[in-house]
Formats: C-alpha cells, structure tokens, sequence
C-alpha cells in the first residue's frame, strides 16, 4: 500500500484491476449509489488546484464527500499563494493543520512528485494532473469506462486523436492500456502536436484520420491545449476541424458499435462536433460518473496507506 498516486506507470495489472474492481462495488454499470459511507470519516482530503477544473475537482469534492472525509476545498486565488507564498510553504502549512491526503493539480509537470518525496512525504498524494505529464485518475476513469461499455480492456483497438503532444491524459492512458493488454492502441494528430517516441512505446501513429478509426472499438479525442502551446502549431481551428475533428461521418470506417470518449472539457466544432459528442455513441457523461467512482476507490486505497503511516506501521 502507497501514500502516493503519481502516475499510472507506476502501478502493475493487478493494482489497476483492484482499483477498478473496488471503483466498480461503488458504481455498478456507471450508477453512484446514492448513500453515504463513512470509510473516510477519520480523513481529512485537501483539494489543491493550481489550475482550472470543472470535472476532477468536483468528482473528487463528491468522491471525498461520499466517503465522509473533511473536506477543504482549498482556493488558490484567494489564498497566501497570492501574496507570493511558495507551493512549498502552502504544503508544509497545510500539513501542520492536519491534512492527510493532498489532492494536487499543477501547470508544472512533476510537481506533484516534488511534493510527495521532499515536502510532505508522510501525507497522501494524488496527482489530479501535472504539466503535460500525468493524470493517473483520469486514466484510470477511462480504462473503467471501455471495460464497462466493451466487458473488456484487451483484444481492443483504441484510437487517441488529438493534441497527444501536450495531453498527460494520453500519456498516462497510453501506459493503462498496455498494462490491461489492450492489442492495438493508435494515435493521430497533425505532425505539429505529437509527441516524440510513440512508436516505441508499442503506439501506430497514423497520419490519416480514417487509418486511425478504421475496424476501432473505441476512439478518444483530446482538446486541442492552446494555454500548453508556446507557438503556433495549426493554421486555424475550421482547418483542423475539417482534418481532425471527429464526426459521426469520419467514423464511418469505425466499428458499428464504436464509442467515443474525451476527458473534457469538449471544445464543439474544434475537437469533436455536437452530434457526436451528444448522440449515441458518446461516453462521455458515463466518463464523470466513472470518476466519482474511481476517485472513491483511490481515496479508500491512499487512506489505507495513511492510517498505517499513522499508526508506525507504514
Ligand atoms: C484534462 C486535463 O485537465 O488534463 N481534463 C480533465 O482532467 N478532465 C484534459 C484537458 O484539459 O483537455
């Protein structure tokens, strides 16, 4: 047991499948139970977003609130960071007042492992996503999602499409899908916005839109992350759009029962049209619910991991 989820690379099959067993007894098929547990009653759970989030913040709001943590839900624009105290000082400050697991997102990728190994190292810690590194829990949401909506992870084909360049999303479910065995995982994106070394990392880029989706069973798109982009990468959104975007009419080569997935948030008519992302095959909203579920299973695991550090055990 870790007091630590930093990134997905980090955890084997077997502890993937635990977290997704355990996500699942809280959400069977992708519905929350509407109940209160009070696993976490002894647990206090910082929220610490030093970027913006709408769905990883408030799943793990819900997640912790579920399991009857104390929450705080700490406000970056508000608080000391702003008249210049260091991450550093916020954490050890924090800390002093009693926070267990820490819940970090951060514009710098490793961040989150600077604090776990030399701010905090006896607190727990969960990535929420940092830079253009890692984003364990989302991974996690999504290998949760293909194996409830395809009852299975490997002998599949996924297509990522997107900016692969700048998304932690993708290389973090890049890593859960070749843990579970998935057969054939594949990218596509403009040269300009993917990432050196897939093709070593057992990834088939493809250059063409239809090569990426054809015979698929799932394919994910990523929003195109113009805040990580120091330069122009693209002539314009309608040119990438009309390359890239996915459509109900360029999965026509998919499989019929194909879904589609995206971590959010959705930018509609640059990364994905309306139709698609409302229609069908969209697996998008199951994609929060899962998170709500999956962020309980790792809450319960890092508490486990708290309370033995507690205890002198850990
Ligand atoms: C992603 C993120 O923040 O990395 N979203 C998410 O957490 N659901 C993807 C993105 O910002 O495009």
């Amino acid at each position: 047991m870790t007091l630590h989820l930093l990134d997905l690379d980090d955890l084997g099959a077997a502890e993937i499948s635990q977290i997704l067993n355990q996500a699942e007894s809280f959400a069977p098929d992708g519905k929350l139970p509407s109940s209160q547990d009070d696993q976490l009653s002894d647990i206090t759970v910082v929220n610490l977003f030093f970027e913006g989030s709408t769905r990883t913040r408030t799943t793990f709001e819900l997640a912790a609130e579920r399991l009857s943590a104390t929450l705080i839900n700490f406000d970056v624009a508000t608080s000391s960071t702003s008249k210049g105290e260091t991450l550093r000082d916020t954490l050890l400050t924090l800390r002093a007042s009693s926070a267990d697991i820490f819940v970090l997102r951060h514009g710098y990728s490793g961040a989150p492992r600077f604090v776990a190994e030399k701010v905090v190292p006896q607190a727990g810690l969960i990535n929420a996503g940092d830079g253009s590194h890692a984003h364990p829990t989302q991974a996690l949401l999504d290998l949760l999602t293909i194996r409830q909506l395809k009852g299975r992870c490997d002998n599949l084909t996924v297509a990522i499409v997107g900016d692969l360049l700048h998304s932690r999303v993708a290389r973090s479910l890049i890593h859960g899908l070749h843990a579970m065995g998935t057969a054939d995982i594949r990218a596509c994106a403009p040269l300009t916005l993917l990432p050196d070394g897939l093709a070593q990392r057992g990834v088939k880029v493809c250059h063409r839109l239809e090569d990426a989706v054809r015979d698929a069973d799932v394919v994910i798109a990523l929003r195109l992350q113009r805040e990580r982009m120091q330069t122009h990468r693209l002539p314009s959104t309608d040119e990438y759009f009309r390359h890239w975007g996915l459509t109900e009419q360029k999965l026509a080569g998919a499989k019929a029962d194909a879904i589609v997935m995206h971590p959010g948030p959705i930018n509609r008519g640059q990364d994905i049209s309306s139709d698609l992302a409302d229609g069908r095959r969209s697996a998008i909203l199951r994609q929060i619910a899962n998170g709500v579920a999956v962020r309980m299973a790792v809450l319960v695991r890092i508490a486990e991991a708290v309370r033995q550090q507690r205890s002198g055990s850990g």
